[in-house]
C-alpha cells in the first residue's frame, strides 16, 4: 500500500518520539511491503519561531492532503508568557477544529512487566484495558473567552449534533469490544451535561440497544477509575473531563510515556496520531523520553487511517515484548539500568525481526 503520513514533530521531546515512531513505521513498511512516505512540517512553538504562528497554512494544507498524521507535541516555557498573543497550544486547537476531530481515542491498558511503575496496588490493576473517547473539538475549550481586570470566563457549549457524533464513536467502539458503555458527565449541575446525558440515553435506546450504557459522574469516576479500573469497556465523555481523566488514567499504566492516541474525525477523513503527553520539557534533548506511547500511536495510525490491523498488532506485540525483556525508559526503570529513547526504539525494531 502507499500512504503520505505528514510528520509533525512539535516542541521539547516531540521530534526525539517522533524519529522513533518514524523508524518502527519504516521497519513495517519494509517487511510488509508497503510504501509510505514521510513529510515534516512546522507546528506549536517551532511554527511560531520559524513563521510567526502555531498552524501555518502550509501545514494545514500538507495534513488535509495527508493520508494521516503524526504528531510529536507541542509547547513548552519559551511561549508560555500568559500575555503572548500567540501560544503553540493554538495550532492543535487549530488543527483538531479544522481537520474536524471530534473523537479522540485514548486506550488504557497495563502491561505486566511495567505494574511496578504504577502507584497503585498491583492487584487492581492486572488486565484492565479499557478506551476513553474524549471529544475533542467542543465544550469549555472552544468556548467564547473574557477577560477583564477583575473577571474572566470561559464559555462550556455543546449542540445536540456534537453530542451525537462522538457518542455514536463511542457506541460503534464498545459493539466491537465488550459492549459496555460509560457516559461520564456533571449532570448533577451542568447544563450541557444534562443534554449530554439526554442524548447518550436516546442514542442508546434507539440506535444501540445491544450496547449497556451507564452514567456516571466525572467527579466520583475519578475515584471508581483507580478503585476498580477493569470495570470499564469503554468510557465517553466531553472534552475537558476527558483530558483530566486520561492523565490520571495513565498513572494505571505507570507513565503518560506509555499511552497512545487517535483524533478521529467523520469516516474516510484523516486522522490525527499522537501520544497523550505534552512536549516535558523538563527532560526534552536529554535523550531519555520514552517513545513508547508514540510507536503506539503509529500502530493506532496503521490500523485506523490505512486499514493495516497486522502491521499495528506486529507494532503492539513488538511493545509489548520490549516491556517483557524489561527494556524500560527512565520513567518506567525502577532503578538503574534506564535506556535511552533511541535504545528503547531499537529494542521494539529488535523484536519487530
Ligand atoms: P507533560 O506531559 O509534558 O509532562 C508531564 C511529566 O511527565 C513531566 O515530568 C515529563 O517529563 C513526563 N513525561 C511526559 N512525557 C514523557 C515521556 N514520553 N517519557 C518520559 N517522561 C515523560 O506535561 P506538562 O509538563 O504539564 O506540559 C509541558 C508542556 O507540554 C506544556 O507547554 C503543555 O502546554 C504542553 N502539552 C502539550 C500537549 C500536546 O502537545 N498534546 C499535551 C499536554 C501538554
Ligand atoms: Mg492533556
Amino acid at each position: 500500500m502507499q500512504a503520505n503520513i505528514v510528520v509533525l514533530p512539535g516542541d521539547g521531546i516531540g521530534p526525539e518520539i517522533t524519529v522513533a515512531a518514524v523508524d518502527v513505521l519504516k521497519a513495517i513498511a519494509a517487511r510488509f511491503g508497503h510504501d509510505f512516505t514521510f513529510s515534516e512540517h512546522d507546528i506549536g512553538g517551532i511554527a511560531i519561531d520559524n513563521h510567526g504562528e502555531p498552524l501555518p497554512a502550509a501545514t494545514l494544507d500538507a495534513c488535509s492532503r495527508a493520508d494521516a498524521v503524526l504528531l510529536g507535541a507541542v509547547g513548552g516555557p519559551r511561549w508560555s508568557d500568559p500575555n503572548a498573543k500567540v501560544r503553540p497550544e493554538q495550532g492543535l486547537l487549530a488543527i483538531r477544529k479544522a481537520l474536524g476531530l471530534f473523537a479522540n481515542l485514548r486506550p488504557v491498558r497495563t502491561h505486566p512487566a511495567a505494574l511496578h511503575a504504577s502507584p497503585i496496588k498491583p492487584e487492581l490493576l492486572a488486565d484492565v484495558d479499557f478506551v476513553v473517547v474524549r471529544e475533542l473539538t467542543g465544550g469549555i475549550y472552544f468556548g467564547d473567552k473574557t477577560r477583564d481586570a477583575d473577571s474572566a470566563s470561559d464559555l462550556c457549549r455543546y449542540t445536540v449534533a456534537e453530542i451525537e457524533r462522538v457518542l455514536r464513536s463511542a457506541f460503534r467502539l464498545a459493539q466491537q469490544r465488550r459492549g459496555k458503555l460509560t457516559s461520564v458527565d456533571k449532570a448533577n449541575v451542568l447544563e450541557t451535561s444534562r443534554l449530554w446525558r439526554d442524548v447518550a440515553a436516546r442514542i442508546g435506546r434507539e440506535e444501540f440497544p445491544d450496547v449497556e450504557l451507564e452514567h456516571q459522574l466525572v467527579d466520583s469516576m475519578a475515584m471508581h477509575l483507580i478503585a476498580k479500573p477493569r470495570a470499564y469497556d469503554v468510557i465517553v465523555t466531553e472534552n475537558m473531563f476527558g483530558d483530566i481523566l486520561t492523565d490520571e488514567a495513565s498513572m494505571l499504566a505507570g507513565s503518560l510515556g506509555l499511552l497512545p492516541s487517535a483524533s478521529l474525525g467523520e469516516q474516510g477523513k484523516v486522522g490525527i496520531y499522537e501520544p497523550i503527553h505534552g512536549s516535558a520539557p523538563d527532560i526534552a534533548g536529554k535523550g531519555i523520553a520514552n517513545p513508547y506511547a508514540t510507536i503506539l500511536s503509529a500502530a493506532m495510525l496503521l490500523r485506523h487511517s490505512l486499514g493495516l490491523e497486522d502491521e499495528a498488532a506486529a507494532i503492539e506485540h513488538a511493545v509489548a515484548a520490549a516491556l517483557d525483556d524489561g527494556l524500560f525508559t527512565a520513567d518506567l526503570a525502577a532503578q538503574g539500568r534506564a535506556l535511552s529513547t533511541s535504545q528503547a526504539a531499537q529494542a521494539v525494531l529488535a523484536c519487530l525481526q
